[in-house]
């Protein structure tokens, strides 16, 4: 590895080490569903080629929950293999945070149901919908509390079970999303490695480029909701498409600006698994290399709050990144919502 400037890295961790607090990343675990839909399955039901999939997106298949298999099951598959890596037991959890746009229920929350399956009855537990950057969100959090002296251990859930909203006649955005979940425990352990910084960004005014119109308080449940197909995810995807590449651009640079890091000295990005060409247009404006940068969407989609969840945990278990390597996550969805964090991992 090659020196580092001063100026570029002076310990970005002080920053962050709070009168002997630090936000640890003490292990992750992720989980995807066994069944794969391929392109191939999709031309069956939808007027849609492989080809046109592959070539305008990347993805070749993604996962799809079984009938009796829900956001809470995939978040706590996940959370048991993170909670097993770091020795952490369920009576140790002190918070559930769990980002989703697809929970079980409108309410409870999909924390309290996690809760309850992993029996960490002592962890207080609730949801936060930030659609896809809603990891990037419940990361910042959970350090938040950490740091604050409120909790030690933070277990941060991204799950989804997006096939339940997707609109499966729709070959406009049926193609692109995919189910599965992952999940990190953060812990102070003071002078470990961590969480450097997480930054996050919102728009409402764009709020229409990317919604579920029906099942809230706006437009309940009727048969007419459900006859006009509200209970589906709509998609303008060209617009959707410009903002994620500008947005994901200033939040990567404003992340690496807080730790005086250039991009250089980052071992893994790991972008919001949407479009392989945002990742490709992103990747070039901030001047990364190919083999900087992680794609795994060819195998999953777009799995919205779990996206970067399952990214980082396939990045950490292949050995792609050793403790001490610095990590950068970019994300960007419906709000909008944008965000970005610096681990060293
Ligand atoms: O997770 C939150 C963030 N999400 C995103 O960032 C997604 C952003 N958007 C995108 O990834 C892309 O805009 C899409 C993949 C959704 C669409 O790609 P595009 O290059 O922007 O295509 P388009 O929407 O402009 O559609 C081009 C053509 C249209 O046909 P006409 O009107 O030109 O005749 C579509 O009807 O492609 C057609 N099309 C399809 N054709 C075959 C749209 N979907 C399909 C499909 N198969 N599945």
């Amino acid at each position: 590895m090659s020196p580092v400037p001063a100026k570029l890295l002076k310990n970005p961790r002080a920053k962050h080490d709070f009168k002997g607090r630090t936000c640890s990343i003490a292990a992750v675990g992720s989980y995807v569903p066994e069944k794969i839909v391929t392109n191939a399955d999709l031309e069956k039901i939808v007027e849609t080629t492989d080809d046109w999939i592959t070539s305008r997106t990347g993805i070749r298949e993604r996962r799809t929950a079984a009938a009796d298999e829900f956001t809470s099951d995939l978040g706590t598959k996940a959370a048991l293999k993170a909670m097993e890596r770091a020795g952490v037991k369920p009576e140790q959890i002190d918070l559930i945070i769990v980002a989703t746009i697809t929970p079980d229920y409108p309410f409870p929350s999909t924390a309290a149901l996690v809760q309850q399956k992993i029996g960490a009855y002592r962890a207080a537990a609730f949801d936060i919908e930030a659609a896809c950057s809603g990891f990037i969100y419940a990361l910042e959090i959970g350090q938040q509390f950490i740091m604050s002296r409120t909790y030690d251990t933070v277990l941060v859930i991204g799950a989804e079970k997006l096939s339940a909203i997707v609109d499966w006649t729709d070959r406009n955005t049926c193609v692109l999303f995919g189910d599965g979940a992952g999940a990190a425990i953060l812990q102070n352990r003071p002078g470990a490695h961590g969480l450097l910084t997480a930054c996050m960004g919102a728009d409402g005014n764009k709020a229409d480029l990317l919604l579920m119109p029906g099942g809230g308080s706006r437009n309940p449940a009727t048969h007419d909701s459900v006859n006009a197909r509200l209970h589906y995810l709509r998609m303008d995807g060209k617009e959707t498409f410009k903002n994620a590449v500008n947005a994901m651009l200033a939040a990567a640079t404003e992340a690496l600006r807080r730790c005086e890091l250039d991009i250089s000295r980052i071992k893994v990005v790991i972008p919001h698994q949407a479009n392989l060409r945002i990742i490709d247009a992103v990747g070039q404006r901030l001047g990364v290399k190919p083999d900087q940068v992680f794609v795994n969407l060819h195998k999953y989609g777009n799995t919205s709050a779990a996206s970067v969840a399952i990214a980082l945990d396939e990045v950490v278990q292949t050995g792609r990144v050793q403790r001490g390597d610095l990590i950068l996550l970019v994300v960007f969805g419906a709000g909008l919502t944008w965000g970005a964090a610096v681990i060293e991992w």
